[in-house]
């Protein structure tokens, strides 16, 4: 069987660091080909090396696809993903880059309330240029960081129109979500992506909205308590027929490289969705934050994902 078109070939057209530790890079198709459609605040993965797959938010307009743009903070207690970015990428270095998944829909006549921490402003900048383009306003971003603002010229036009409050943490008050959602109430759509405790604080502060009113985007999580593999499992792969026992506790992301899967993992903690695949039998225990019921009825996590029965079977 023909294998799908997973991954798309760049070069490296530009890189700049507008702030110390923040670095901007452009990839562009080597023939000037427009790249993939995504949708704004999609992101993509980037092969940087075998088994170091990281995913990164885009911050160009979508109608700007004959390029993909994006902000890496350089994170030394990470996973090597920035650090190889920061010190080992260069122009005209070739990476492949997965197609772009994710992105959001907003309220197309009530508020867009985005909140934003640090580097996490990254999908909002996308998401920002697309509403400039389209000339709506509906929408205000709060954007705090531990000091200075890392890309506000993404975002000028924004900022310049007082559709941005910049807070520096530093010498400026913490944001109040709880003030800042309630002031737009809960007719209005809210956002959110920065560091993990930002995130439980801002979903604190929205627990009686409506969830479907509420989109988290997370970058980093700690990796989760697998439920549902309480028992012994196999996972099948039905394409080539390789199998392994996947004991409880055992990482299935490691099972699953040994068995030569064709899966891509980058956070290897659910969030990302690099691993989304197709499953056969199962039925697959679902621990990831990307799917909806309806996708799960077909799809699985697998770098999170239990078995409640005895057969993980996965179209791979
Ligand atoms: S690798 Fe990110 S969701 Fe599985």
């Amino acid at each position: 069987m023909a294998k799908a078109i997973r991954t798309v070939k760049t070069i490296v057209k530009d890189i700049s660091e507008p702030l110390a530790g923040i670095k901007v890079l452009v990839l562009e198709d080597e023939d000037q080909w427009d790249l993939p459609p995504f949708r704004p605040g999609a992101h993509i993965d980037l092969h940087l090396g075998k088994k170091l797959v990281r995913t990164y938010s885009l911050c160009n307009a979508p109608h700007e696809n004959s390029r993909y743009v994006l902000g890496v903070k350089k994170e030394d207690l990470g996973r090597g993903g920035s650090r190889f970015i920061h010190e080992g990428l260069e122009v005209g270095g070739r990476i492949d880059v997965s197609l772009p998944r994710g992105g959001m829909d907003f309220d197309q006549e009530n508020m867009n309330i985005f909140v934003a921490g640090g580097i996490g402003i990254t999908p909002f900048v996308s998401a920002i240029r697309h509403m400039e383009n389209q000339s709506r306003a509906n929408y205000v971003l709060y954007w705090s960081s531990n000091g200075p603002a890392s890309i506000p010229e993404m975002i000028r036009p924004a900022i310049d129109a007082g559709r941005v409050h910049i807070s520096d943490t530093r010498h400026d008050p913490f944001p109040d979500y709880a003030a800042i959602v309630s002031a737009h109430g809960q007719h209005s759509k809210v956002f959110c992506c920065g560091p993990e405790p930002m995130l439980r604080a801002f979903e604190q502060a929205v627990s009686s909205w409506p969830t479907e009113r509420v989109h988290i985007e997370r970058f980093s999580i700690a990796k989760p308590d697998i439920a549902g593999s309480d028992d012994t499992f196999k996972v099948v792969l039905s394409r080539s027929g390789r199998e392994a026992v996947v004991e409880p506790g055992a990482n299935i992301v490691h099972m699953l490289e040994e068995l030569d899967a064709d899966i891509s993992f980058s956070c290897e903690g659910g969030i990302c969705g690099a691993c989304r695949t197709p499953w056969i039998e199962g039925p697959p225990v679902h621990n990831d934050r990307v799917l909806t019921p309806a996708e799960r009825e077909k799809d699985v996590i697998v770098c999170v994902a239990g078995c409640a029965g005895p057969r993980l079977v996965l179209d791979a």
